[in-house]
């Protein structure tokens, strides 16, 4: 039970709770299901145990709009819609047929349940007022009332676990803890349950990823340095001595306003795109991303040149955790003309830099050129070619994107926003970043900024519990 959930509970309305229905004559319960998207309903499908089979589409249009199971048909992004978060081992909603029963609302206005689209509290997602109203220096101005992550005393994950239980409450992957939820007019933002969603919340955690919100927030900002249309961002105050959460505005549903775009949006990453499981999302090389992008892009050559700009980033920032659920793309498709008008790479998210390792350790998730590490100038050099680029335009890219990023590393260190900077696991992140980004640039031949190197403090393994755990032998000076 949570510690405190009272004070958790208060931020949200209560809503219809889902439990799990009992076995029958020792078989799972059966479920039957409608998969909406936008208000119409797409197809069927049934649910039983740990098995989906699919029923079909409901109307001719239906049948070519996604990456499909070959077997029978079933868009792979429902095949792909797992938990995959320990919160729903607490909410023992971890199989996936109980995940999918237990919630209503998914990414890009997607819905499935018995009466879709007709139990919906919201009809559509969409952006209710312009972000960058409430962004000043880079941090949110807008009014937050929580919930805080103190509030759960001990364990925000435990704590949310009641707002979880809540089957109106937007369901989506990804490892993190995260809450998603509405900016509504005026600069008010709240947790999404019968609103719409249109914004997601990263809390930082501990051992370690205190400084993880800004981390994101700073790498963010390097993704856009680099060029790369990038997930709108901003930091999140949250008070009582915490460094800051990152707040992420949503890139798959338009804006509310007059001006109603008709097309629907989707966003399929590169597990489903390749017809892969989330458990593979580590598997495979950039190359094969590239091949995947090219065959659903209506625009490959720019998308070519924005997965290499990604890469770079990745490489010289020392992200280790661009795997293919991190990447995707965007489609668009307009329901009068029944057809896709614009598929593209996403607007960059999930950017991170792994902080804590030495220069020796740095390690890509996804190979490039057939390596994870030591990647050089030629190997980035080489890919640009492999994926299509001319040998000139590579090389311009990959000097580009160092120089850009080094030196808008080095400006975020040196003038960090106000909330950040307040916090030494903030400062030493951005110190870190910095570090990183202007030795690998300088080693890819770019011209870098003046910096003086703040290095991984030294640490060690301790065997803990049976359990080797990281001990960090000299914490950061504070400044
Ligand atoms: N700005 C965004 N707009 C739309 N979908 C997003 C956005 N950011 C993330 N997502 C989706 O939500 C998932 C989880 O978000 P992510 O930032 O990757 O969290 P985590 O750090 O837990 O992996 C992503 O894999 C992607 O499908
Ligand atoms: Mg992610």
């Amino acid at each position: 039970m949570p510690r405190n959930p009272s004070s958790l509970r208060s931020h949200f309305d209560t809503g219809p709770a889902y439990s799990k229905p009992a076995e029958a004559n020792g078989q799972p319960h059966v479920y039957h299901f409608h998969l909406c998207w936008n208000g119409d309903r797409i197809g069927s499908f049934a649910a039983q145990g740990n098995e989906l089979r699919w029923e079909g589409y409901s109307a001719k249009k239906y049948e070519k709009l996604f990456t499909q199971r070959p077997e029978d048909g079933m868009p792979y992004f429902l095949v792909n819609m797992h938990p995959d978060n320990k919160l729903f081992e607490l909410l023992e909603q971890d199989d996936q047929v109980t995940y999918i029963a237990g919630g209503l609302r998914y990414l890009s206005n997607l819905v499935i349940s018995r009466n879709a689209p007709f139990d919906q509290p919201v009809i559509t997602d969409r952006l209710q007022t312009d972000f960058n109203r409430y962004i000043e220096g880079g941090t949110f101005k807008g009014t937050y009332t929580g919930p805080f992550p103190k509030d759960a005393e001990e364990d925000l994950q435990e704590g949310l676990k009641e707002y979880w239980r809540n089957r109106y409450v937007p369901r989506f992957s990804g490892a993190e803890v995260k809450l998603p939820a509405t900016l509504h007019e005026f600069g008010v933002l709240q947790p999404a349950i019968t609103t719409p969603f249109t914004h997601i919340i990263k809390f930082p955690t501990d051992s370690g990823k205190e400084g993880w919100g800004f981390n994101e927030w700073m790498c963010l900002e390097l993704s856009e340095a680099a060029g790369l249309r990038t997930a709108a961002h901003a930091l999140l105050p949250l008070g009582h001595g915490m460094p800051p959460a990152l707040l992420v505005e949503r890139f798959d549903i338009h804006h509310n306003p007059r001006s109603i775009n008709p097309n629907w949006l989707l966003i399929q990453d590169f597990c489903t795109l390749a017809g892969m499981s989330p458990d593979d999302r580590g598997m495979g090389s950039m190359e094969q991303v590239a091949k995947t992008m090219r065959q659903y892009s209506t625009n490959p050559q720019a998308d070519l040149e924005d997965l290499y700009r990604r890469t770079v980033l990745s490489v010289i920032i020392n992200d280790g955790d661009m795997h293919r659920k991190n990447i995707a793309m965007l489609f668009e498709y307009n329901p009068e003309k029944e057809q896709y008008v614009n598929v593209r790479l996403s607007p960059a998210y999930d950017v991170t830099s792994e902080i804590w390792q030495y220069d020796h350790e740095q390690k890509q998730t996804l190979s490039i050129q057939g390596k994870t590490a030591g990647i050089k100038t030629k190997t980035l050099l080489a890919f640009g070619q492999n994926i299509g680029l001319a040998p000139e335009r590579a090389q311009e890219l990959l000097t580009g994107v160092c120089a850009n990023v080094a030196a808008r590393a080095v400006e975020i260190a040196r003038n960090m926003p106000h909330e950040a900077v307040q916090h030494e696991a903030c400062r030493f992140t951005a110190d870190r970043i910095a570090t990183t980004a202007v030795k690998n640039a300088r080693t890819f031949g770019a011209p870098v900024p003046e910096w003086d190197n703040v290095e991984a403090p030294k640490a060690t393994y301790k065997i803990i519990d049976g359990q080797k755990t990281f001990v960090v032998l000299k914490p950061p000076p504070p400044l």
